[in-house]
């Protein structure tokens, strides 16, 4: 990819020449990018710009636009996450490498997700929400100690109301639990909580009250409709499943030898800690950002995730884990031949609200180690102080289109940029650009006509 940015401001102003001045990644020490600003300065203009070469350059794109400005770029396909469209990608889908993925991490990963997003989560919620994804796991016959039982297909909402409407329970096997399952586990061990059995009964008394509830729907609304003969074999039906019901409670308690039969609760804590867990999942995915209904890009090779509908928490949780699930991507894929190809650009706008002090947090992993694999980390921000120096000191260029005064002296300490090439900034007419080429050690930055 070679992106044109403008005429070195340098050239033009002292030697009257003029000297383009290009991105090309390939010869920068990584294709990391940092474009700041204030607002209005250009942004997401520039931004554009460099997305659309990079689509039409043939790389894959996924921009997270959190503002809804960036769906027009040429060559792109848009798709708005919301409560409305609903669209979302399951979360519990695995990882099949033995060595990185897997039940456990997975598990791991999703409660360290949650804890990051939501820091009220407490440590028994945390250990709850930890049982509830590996027992979940475990009734879909995936365990953490055998790898091949983590091999399954991925399942969309559709597929899965199909088949659970057709009650076939054989054909669901085959693919990953979503979200869904683990909240209906969730609300049985809930009742289980709250009124005692094991899981047997709680089928049992679930079966009962559908069918005693369609006999009240019979016998009210619709009285004169339904016929006596749908009646009476409803009201058989609700005799059979009564006396399943008491017989499944009658073999569970005559089952008991110790007393300590629900000791496998203590796992759920309490009613209310398991209720407090269940409402938070409710609540971080009410724009259905873990719904296993994932977005028509078709073959889109350049995506722009629209979410600007979703709070702030599910802005983190879902561009995290869509980072993570490209990451992987590439990493099975393995390392590019050149070391310094780029595959797959990555753009974050308000790029600071992603990144935290934890290496083990994906956008530092992904800053630290994509390169090898081809992928570009582009990332838009009102100020650079508020990136980890890790990221400043490791980008391989940087764009400044214009800081606030108030920002310079932290600009220059951080960036090592000079005063006088901040003074040279004048917003939309010329920035300052820092290009880091594989084996010079920190260049300057120079500023750069763009241009209107
Ligand atoms: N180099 C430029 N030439 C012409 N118009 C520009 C240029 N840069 C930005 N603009 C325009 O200025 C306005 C603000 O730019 P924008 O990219 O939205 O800023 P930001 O994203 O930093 O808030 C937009 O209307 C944009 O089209
Ligand atoms: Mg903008």
């Amino acid at each position: 990819m070679k992106h044109y940015l403008g005429k070195s401001e340098y050239h033009l102003r002292q030697k009257q020449q003029d000297y383009p001045v290009n991105y090309e990644p390939d010869k920068l020490i990584n294709a990391h990018l940092l474009v700041c600003g204030m607002s209005g300065t250009g942004k997401s203009f520039q931004s554009s710009r460099l997305l659309g070469s990079a689509a039409q350059a043939g790389i894959e794109v996924d921009v997270f636009d959190v503002h809804d400005e960036l769906e027009r770029i040429p060559g792109v396909t848009a798709c708005r996450y919301s409560q409305a469209t609903g669209y979302g990608y399951n979360p519990l889908e695995l990882d099949t490498d033995p060595h990185t993925g897997g039940v456990n991490r997975q598990t791991e990963y999703l409660v360290g997700l949650l804890r990051e997003a939501s820091p009220q989560l407490g440590v028994r919620q945390e250990m709850v929400l930890r049982n509830l994804l590996l027992d979940t796991y475990a009734l879909a016959g995936i365990y953490p100690d055998n790898p091949p039982s983590w091999q399954r297909d991925s399942i969309t909402e559709a597929q899965r109301k199909q088949l659970t409407d057709a009650r076939n329970w054989a054909a669901l096997k085959q693919y990953y639990p979503t979200l869904d399952d683990l909240k209906s586990y969730g609300r049985r061990k809930l009742t289980a909580l709250n009124i005692g059995g094991d899981n047997p009964c709680i089928s049992a008394l679930e079966q009962l009250t559908r069918q005693y509830k369609r006999l009240t729907t019979l016998q009210g609304k619709y009285a004169k409709a339904s016929s006596d003969d749908e009646l009476d074999k409803l009201g058989k039906q609700v005799n059979t499943s009564k006396e399943h019901c008491t017989s499944s409670y009658a073999e569970f308690i005559a089952a008991m030898q110790t007393g300590r039969e629900l000791e496998d609760m203590l796992k759920y804590d309490s009613a209310d800690t398991l209720a407090s867990v269940l409402q938070r999942l409710e609540l971080l995915n009410s724009a259905g950002i873990f719904r296993a209904n994932p977005p028509p890009f078709g073959n889109a090779q350049a995506r722009v995730h629209q979410i600007k509908s979703l709070s702030t928490e599910q802005q983190v949780l879902f561009v995290k884990l869509r980072l993570r699930a490209i990451f992987e991507r590439h990493k099975q894929a393995g390392a590019t031949r050149s070391g310094t190809e780029l595959r797959h650009v990555i753009f974050l706008d308000e790029a600071h609200k992603f990144f935290s002090k934890d290496d083990d947090d994906i956008i530092n992993v992904i800053a630290r180690e994509a390169r090898k694999f081809g992928i570009g980390l582009w990332c838009a921000s009102q100020s650079p102080t508020d990136f980890p120096d890790s990221f400043l000191t490791n980008v391989g260029s940087t764009l400044i289109l214009g800081l606030h005064g108030s920002h310079w002296q932290r600009a220059t300490s951080k960036l090592r940029i000079s005063v006088e090439t901040l003074k040279h900034i004048r917003p939309k007419q010329v920035v300052a650009v820092q290009l880091r080429k594989d084996g010079m050690a920190d260049p300057p930055f120079g500023n750069v006509v763009v241009g209107n």
